[in-house]
């Protein structure tokens, strides 16, 4: 009997010490400017500790790596939610080499997260694919946990996830809880870039209603994005080149005509083959009531002058693809126009405004949906895909 407590203590004691470990959660890849040879890594503990450090190395295929691993300092940031008080961190990883799997993990003393595989891009204009997301939003650890287990199935071999905003209800933290849950460890593993859309907006109650502000301190925590966009836009407004490809990410909340003259001048000296932006508000609507002529009469301009590809827009909760545009119509010129895509990967989906129909290609909704994009040289192939795996759309480009 006597054997039996010690057990039943020895056991009880060992579950509450392996409960009040606090082992670094909410690790997540981020693409920098340089995705050829750096990488951003974020992360988040409930108490803090300063010397948190990210330790990485060129991968190898057994444990030997250990003996050449690096350690890199890590900055430290007080997330002060609702007067709850916790810890992100965020690094780095500088001067690695193109093309190169590295491991990689994070903590402090010796609290470490498992070790983790990255690729760095190449330098060149190597093929490569990627997977755009339109609004989560809701239900995320209900109904998004399939959408994204189904996607790395699909593409497992994906540079990085692109989302378009939208990506919780609320800046709340107890929805991105249930993000991290959702997503487990894909986001240690597959870079992500992502625009900003209304909802992951900071906001402030005003006679006791919402106002959205300007500001968004958890998303600017919880991800390490650039900051080569407006002053004041920082992390919200970028660009990068990956592999032969400019990725421009506006944030079409506010500010129009201060990203328009950013966007002309990353346009204008643009030295890769094709051009992808990607924002939160579409430029044609497909939700029931909405319109936003203001982003369309702001930015399709810039994207007609420029010989913008593809636009990849959210917030509208249905799908839609348009043909190609030039100047508001159907292009006559296949050397010129852009391809507008709006999708939707959460299960909140309106009814679709077929107002701009005879524009689109591709009307839907009801459908929960993600898409692998490939780029192969003179070649950009879209495929689109429902939560079960049907291809639901497909186009290509050629240039
Ligand atoms: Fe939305
Ligand atoms: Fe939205």
């Amino acid at each position: 009997m006597k054997k039996i407590i010690a057990f039943s203590l020895w056991l009880f004691v060992t579950i509450l010490q392996a409960q009040s470990v606090d082992t670094p959660e909410r690790i997540i890849l981020n693409l920098t400017i340089n995705p050829s040879s750096s990488i951003a890594v974020t992360w988040h503990t409930k108490e803090s500790y300063p010397q948190s450090f990210v330790e990485f190395a060129e991968a190898t295929n057994w444990v030997e790596f250990k003996e050449h691993t690096v350690k890199t300092p890590t900055q430290m940031n007080e997330l002060n939610y609702k007067n709850n008080i916790s810890y992100t961190y965020s690094t780095v990883l500088n001067d690695l080499k193109p093309n190169t799997l590295y491991v990689y993990r994070v903590g402090y003393d010796s609290v470490m997260s498992e070790w983790n595989q990255f690729r760095t891009a190449s330098e060149g204009n190597q093929p490569f694919r990627f997977v755009y997301f339109g609004d989560p939003q809701n239900g995320i650890r209900e109904d998004l946990s399939r959408v994204f287990r189904k996607a790395i199935l699909t593409a497992p071999d994906a540079s990085f996830w692109l989302f378009a905003g939208d990506l919780t209800d609320l800046p709340d933290e107890s929805m991105w809880e249930e993000w991290f849950d959702a997503t487990g460890f894909i986001h240690r593993i597959v870079p992500s870039i992502m625009a900003i859309g209304n909802h992951d907006l900071y906001f402030e109650m005003v006679n006791g209603k919402k106002k959205k502000t300007d500001k968004y301190p958890l998303w600017q925590s919880l991800f390490t994005l650039p900051e080569n966009g407006p002053q004041g836009l920082e992390e919200s407004v970028y660009y990068v080149d990956y592999q032969g490809v400019r990725f421009i990410v506006l944030n079409t909340n506010y500010r129009l005509e201060d990203q328009a003259e950013w966007l002309e001048n990353v346009l204008s000296n643009n030295p890769n083959k094709w051009t992808i932006v990607t924002y939160h508000h579409p430029v044609y609507s497909t939700g029931e009531g909405r319109d936003n002529r203001d982003i369309r009469e702001t930015f399709m301009p810039i994207f007609d002058k420029f010989n913008v590809d593809l636009v990849l827009q959210g917030h509208d909760h249905t799908y839609a693809r348009t043909y190609k545009i030039y100047q508001g119509k159907i292009s006559v010129d296949e050397s010129k126009g852009t391809v507008y895509i709006t999708s939707v990967s959460g299960p909140k989906q309106y009814s679709a405004n077929p107002m701009y129909k005879d524009l689109i290609a591709k009307l839907g909704t009801f459908t929960q949906l993600f898409q692998v994009i490939d780029i192969q040289g003179d070649r950009l192939i879209y495929n689109s895909y429902t939560v079960t795996g049907e291809l639901y759309d497909h186009f290509e480009l050629t240039k």
